[in-house]
């Protein structure tokens, strides 16, 4: 199974988990600078990975290359998504860039996964949850770093 981790990171924070989950995995992990429409087609196991900026923005390498993935062709992926925020200071938009990718790979075709238990977090808002689930993995590695390891792991271990 071909795995692509797209990431896009202002602080380093995302690329972080990128590279992590690139390792657990065997997949590679590509700057959505970088990466071309085939990358996001090509992949057997497609996983997105954006922060949260600006009140619920998208990072903003992502808005600058959005039309990669807005033009790809997502039939034959399966696709997860993670976010990185911070629940403690933007508590009613907390990751909410998953959100935004989720709704984004659900019109190109994606077969979507990964969905998550939002227990242990701690927030008002966000558009990355939909009838009580998250749609993808939420990393607060501002509040709660100790818990990324496990979280990435048993996510994971849902997906492959
Ligand atoms: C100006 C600013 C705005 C932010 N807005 C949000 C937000 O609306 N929601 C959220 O969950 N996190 C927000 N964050 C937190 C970042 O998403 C979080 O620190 C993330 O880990 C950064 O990832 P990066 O290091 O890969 O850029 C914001 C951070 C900053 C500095």
């Amino acid at each position: 199974m071909s795995v692509t981790i797209i990431y896009g990171s202002d602080g380093g924070c995302t690329r972080k988990i990128a590279n992590k989950i690139a390792s657990k995995t065997g997949g590679r992990a590509l700057d959505i600078k970088k990466a071309e429409v085939a990358d996001f087609e090509n992949a057997s196991l497609l996983i997105l990975g954006c922060p949260t900026y600006a009140d619920g923005e998208l990072q903003s390498d992502w808005l600058d290359h959005l039309d990669k993935l807005e033009q790809a062709d997502l039939g034959r992926c399966r696709v997860a998504i993670f976010g990185t925020g911070d629940q403690v200071n933007y508590p009613g938009s907390f990751v909410d860039a998953i959100g935004i990718l989720y709704d984004i790979a659900v019109e190109r075709g994606a077969q979507l996964v990964g969905h998550t238990d939002p227990a242990g977090y701690d927030f008002s808002e966000s558009a990355a949850l939909r009838d009580g689930r998250f749609l993808g993995l939420a990393i607060d590695e501002d509040n709660q770093a100790g818990k990324t390891e496990a979280r990435v792991t048993q996510w994971l271990a849902t997906i492959r």
